[in-house]
């Protein structure tokens, strides 16, 4: 049973197929049970926590990252336990340990599974060190909601892009094979539709269609459990009224059975016991009855399964067999682990060293992550010798803990390098002064302000870091109104009155309405939180040693009101188009009733975001032509390459991230606008231009239609390549009906 897990694959042959179910039948019930249960830890371990430990009573211990405290847990589970199974060490290891990568959002923004493989298996190599074998990453929850806090977490509103870096951040995680000592279990979650929360308040309700549901929330859980992903976690949300946790058809019907999923199945934070408080169960008790009903093998710190599962069974409510699969999950994943030859008790007190190679892994990444929006004049790049004096201005400038953003339990602000160091200690030539004007990001105290525009008025060029802290995203930290918090906006347009040039960098967990502030500057470099190496990355962007080159994986708005806006919506029946709409300071006095256009559009914020998906600029300017298709035609089964020009026109080397976009014009159910299909980073030289191919197999337009099955329907597609999701050049071809 259990051995099946697909990851089952340790570098020696470590253990004898049948050790799982040799070893099942050895156990009693509670053993079985202990498996199930995961118990909080901390860098502490009290005489009861050891004693539950020795009596088999857990398999898993989460938020212990204490070497020596994992070595003394561990001891006592293979030392002195009945069967000496050993623990799983469980924590978030999000982005980086104690070295920070980007946030998971500002890595997608990269388009780059490359960097994300890479940072993955930094933060493994880290946390490994200390003992960490189960890692709670990456998170899937497609989001289009720049409210919710945990976007942040999030790879962004596309299902292609989300699914190909998931594969990419499991590979990092868990490395060539589960056994390796440096191999942490990834865990895809949260399954599913978490980012659909309405009102994108944390916690809340989500009502996901189910051909919602199957086109756009499942296929990055999908692509994660087809790269091997060892474990999943339920989310919290009420989904269409059956919590995740207690939802069988998502758990048993949707990933055991029709994905072949084998590994283990954990519950969120006391998602088990909230089953109560969500109405659904009637008790503790009934909670943990539900919950193991429909798949969770682990419940995560609530406890409920410890304290009700031996009398569910005596009571006839759950049986032993499934107790039985679900400690076989636990235990075969341990075994891929190869915890039984090696439980990786650390020695010492973890190592602290932190290697070269990482840190210029999580500057690449900080570098590829940060996204231009704006550059008029060619403000950026920065030419030393051109400025002798720049004001340094704004609450993120020197801000060691909040470049690490969220989901940094372990992160240290020691590592950091803020933009404010790296900018003095890496540009020569040039005088930086610095006035923080505003103590945090969401101050509204206005005292520093006359300070900080004395600074940019005695300037060759001002350069704002603005944006959020840390706090201000992640979970449970969502934000109604997402404009640059605090008095940050009255600082920029003070600032900007000077008359001296201003550079904004924002630093944020979200997508920020930006309306207020882009006017107030020449150029606008978006690094969202960009982690320790924030300084190096982002002053070598301003300065032209580096050149931006992400994009966003998530679409801007332009107000709030707009929200949910994604790139790949439906079309309607009532489209609009930049010449259907009316500004509402447009409209005629007693205008009538049906002269505004009557099309999809909101009167003050039009139907466009602020910047798309997909969108970001480069210091060059990338052309695109040529788009060629080698058929018109295409069979089930069969692909077809599709070929783009690319040109540098301009004089640096660059990188742009070439995009690929269909729209299945007619479908049995409507079909978005606009789908990623492909994607990739291309390398020009000043001048170059290259072809670009991309082979799309017929596969990669299915669907699911009208019966909520997955489809190949017959009919003509149009292509788009180009450099976002709003590029225009297209071309068309067939898929025709099978033989
Ligand atoms: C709650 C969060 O939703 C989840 O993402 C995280 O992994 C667990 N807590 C454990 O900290």
């Amino acid at each position: 049973m259990g051995e099946q897990i697909s990851q089952d694959r340790p570098s020696k042959p470590l253990r004898k197929h049948g050790f799982v179910s040799a070893l099942l039948e050895r156990m009693t019930l509670a053993e079985k049970i202990g498996q199930l249960n995961q118990l909080q830890g901390g860098d502490a371990p009290d005489a009861e926590l050891l004693e539950h430990v020795r009596a088999g009573a857990a398999g898993s211990v989460i938020n212990s990252v204490d070497p020596t405290a994992i070595a003394r847990m561990q001891r006592v589970a293979v030392e002195e336990s009945r069967l000496g199974i050993p623990l799983l060490f469980a924590r978030d290891v999000i982005h980086g340990f104690s070295l920070v990568a980007p946030i998971p959002l500002g890595q997608a923004a990269t388009f780059d599974p490359g960097v994300l493989e890479d940072c993955a298996r930094i933060a493994a190599e880290e946390a490994s060190r200390n003992g960490i074998t189960w890692t709670f990453a990456p998170m899937l929850d497609i989001a289009r909601d720049a409210r919710w806090g945990r976007i942040a977490e999030s790879l962004g509103e596309d299902p292609v892009l989300a699914g190909r870096l998931a594969a990419a951040m499991v590979r990092g995680f868990q490395g060539e094979s589960l056994a390796e000592p440096t191999s942490l279990a990834a865990c895809a979650k949260h399954f599913v539709g978490y980012g659909a929360v309405e009102a994108g308040r944390d916690y809340a309700t989500t009502l996901i269609p189910p051909n919602e549901m199957r086109n756009v929330y499942l296929p990055p859980f999908r692509d994660a459990v087809a790269a091997g992903c060892a474990t999943l976690m339920t989310s919290f949300s009420d989904l269409d009224g059956v919590p995740a946790t207690a939802n069988a058809e998502l758990l048993d019907d949707i990933l055991r059975r029709e994905w072949g999923y084998a590994g283990v199945v954990v519950s969120d934070w006391e998602s088990v016991s909230q089953l109560a408080i969500h109405g659904i169960a009637e008790d503790r008790c009934d909670a943990a009855r539900q919950a193991m009903l429909a798949g969770v093998d682990v419940d995560m710190a609530s406890e409920s399964y410890a304290d009700f599962l031996a009398q569910l069974v005596a009571d006839n409510r759950v049986s032993e067999a499934v107790i039985d699969l679900a400690a076989a999950r636990v235990l075969a994943l341990k075994l891929a682990l190869g915890l039984f030859d090696d439980p990786r008790i650390p020695n010492g007190r973890g190592v602290s060293d932190i290697p070269e190679s990482w840190s210029s892994g999580v500057y690449d990444a900080a570098v590829k992550s940060a996204v231009l929006l704006k550059n008029e004049a060619a403000t950026l790049p920065l030419k030393q010798g051109s400025c002798k004096t720049i004001a340094v201005i704004g609450p993120l400038a020197d801000a060691a803990h909040d470049q690490m953003g969220t989901w940094v339990f372990d992160g240290d602000p020691g590592l950091s390098v803020t933009c404010l160091q790296a900018l003095r200690d890496r540009v020569g030539d040039v005088e930086f002064t610095y006035a923080p004007g505003l103590s945090d990001s969401r101050s509204r105290d206005e005292s520093g302000l006359a300070d900080a525009a004395a600074v940019a008025e005695d300037a060759d060029l001002a350069l704002l870091f603005l944006g959020e802290e840390a706090i201000l995203s992640g979970e449970a930290h969502c934000r109604a109104d997402i404009d640059l918090p605090g008095a940050q906006e009255l600082l920029l347009a003070r600032v900007a009155a000077t008359g001296t040039p201003v550079v904004v960098v924002i630093l944020a967990g979200r997508p920020l309405t930006l309306a207020g502030a882009l006017p107030h500057c020449q150029a606008m470099l978006y690094a969202w939180h960009p982690g320790s190496m924030a300084g190096p990355a982002i002053a070598d962007l301003l300065f032209g040693a580096a050149i931006p080159s992400g994009k966003l994986p998530v679409s801007f708005p332009r107000m709030v009101g707009q929200i949910p806006i994604h790139y790949n919506h439906k079309r309607g029946g009532k489209p609009a188009s930049d010449d259907s709409w009316v500004h509402i300071d447009d409209i005629e006095p007693l205008a009538p009733q049906t002269s505004l256009g009557m099309t999809s559009f909101h009167l003050d914020a039009g139907f466009q975001p602020q910047f798309p998906f997909g969108f970001g600029l480069s210091y060059v300017e990338f052309k695109y032509r040529d788009l060629s298709l080698d058929r018109r035609e295409l069979k089930p089964g069969e692909q077809l390459t599709a070929s783009v020009t690319l040109c540098n026109n301009g004089d640096l080397e660059a990188e742009e991230v070439v995009q690929l976009y269909l729209c299945d014009l007619v479908g049995s159910v409507t079909r978005p606008v606009r789908e990623l299909k492909e994607f990739r980073r291309v390398t020009l030289g000043p001048g170059e231009q290259k072809q670009v191919d991309f082979v799309l197999h017929s596969d990669q337009l299915r669907f699911y239609g009208r019966a909520n099955e997955e489809v190949l329907e017959p009919g003509e597609f149009h292509l788009w390549i180009g450099g976002s999701s709003t590029c225009e050049l297209r071309a068309g071809f067939r898929l025709l009906p099978p033989d």
